[in-house]
């Protein structure tokens, strides 16, 4: 491998650009010349690419987003916009690809390894780390901490006004956001898609907490909660329970934004280096990811077709600590 390209794919994460810093850096150790891809597969089907030097990468590990833009492409999954890939890659001597980003990155990813034999080592950048194959995706931590911020202000209001709170948090599918930025602000509650919310039970468990004088209350529902999300369950409590002062508040977009933690930007450093390593090894077609401490290679096949299980241990957790 002679020269190779990094892009940034699907939904940014804090940390991405700790990780293309890593990814620049660890190439031009190894004498691999590399390109920076503009805007995702987009970038890689219309040519947009950058020669990266070490000092494209300076003065970038602490800050939020992508240098190289990124972009959900709708013409990558088609078979043309992938071999206008191909041929822009051969056009432009890259030899392989290190891809950040989420499951629509490493599917596309998958398939255009299959279809063209073209080395491709993927990074976990997604703020809701719900990848198979690593205990943690970069961006997960910064948005965990953006959430705990928002949600302590909101509890100062809460307590202030004896108020119920309803608090959405993002996740897509998944409820790990949800889950730990919940244990950590102590909510009263937490709604996650991987458990089934029984309405009755959350009712009977406010009701018991308003019984008993709590002077505030924060439940953190996770965007893909079944329960159709923070305004819906608001509604519904709210119907039954008019005596409650309810108020719901939906963080957004907030949370994929900000300075990376140090937590994920060593585990970018980390990844990005290994993902180099991971190509210089002829390994191909494989995500790299931190299990037990550890980098581990995966490949994407088992990142993509297996569910990360969220932790029935923290699950439990908090159903003691909230009483
Ligand atoms: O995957 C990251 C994520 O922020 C999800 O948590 C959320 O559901 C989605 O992206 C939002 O996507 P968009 O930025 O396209 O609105």
């Amino acid at each position: 491998i002679k020269k190779i390209g990094v892009l940034t794919s699907g939904g940014d994460a804090p940390g991405m650009n700790a990780a293309i810093r890593a990814v620049v850096r660890a190439a031009i150790y190894n004498k691999i010349e590399v390109v920076g891809v503009l805007q995702g597969y987009e970038g890689l089907i219309h040519g947009d690419f950058k020669k990266m030097k070490s000092h494209d990468v300076s003065n970038i590990i602490q800050k939020g987003g992508t240098i190289l833009r990124s972009a959900r492409s709708e013409e990558f999954r088609t078979v043309e916009g992938r071999k206008k890939a191909h041929e822009q890659m051969i056009a432009n001597k890259i030899d392989a690809l290190v891809v950040i980003g989420g499951d629509g990155t490493f599917s596309g990813a998958r398939i255009f390894t299959q279809e063209f034999d073209i080395p491709v080592v993927g990074i976990p950048g997604t703020i809701d780390n719900d990848l198979f194959g690593t205990d943690y995706t970069i961006g997960y931590d910064t948005a965990i901490n953006t959430v705990i911020d928002a949600v302590d202000k909101i509890r100062d209001t809460a307590s202030a006004h004896n108020r119920l709170f309803f608090i959405e948090v993002m996740g897509r599918d998944a409820g790990f956001i949800a889950l730990r930025s919940g244990i950590a602000t102590g909510a009263e509650a937490i709604l996650i898609p991987e458990k089934e919310t029984h309405t009755q039970e959350l009712q009977k468990y406010l009701e018991k907490g308003y019984k008993e004088h709590k002077s505030s209350g924060i439940v953190i529902v996770a965007e893909g909660d079944k329960s159709g999300g923070a305004y819906t369950i608001a509604k519904e409590i709210g119907k039954e329970h008019p005596e409650y002062d309810i108020r719901v508040s939906v963080l957004g977009h907030m949370q994929r934004g900000g300075s990376p933690s140090a937590f994920d930007r060593v585990t970018a450093s980390t990844l990005g280096v290994a993902a180099v390593e991971a190509l210089l090894d002829d390994q191909k077609s494989i995500m790299v990811g931190i299990v037990n401490g550890e980098v581990s290679h995966v490949s994407f096949n088992k990142t993509i077709k297996n569910k990360k299980k969220v932790k029935d241990s923290l699950m439990s957790l908090n159903d003691i600590l909230s009483i």
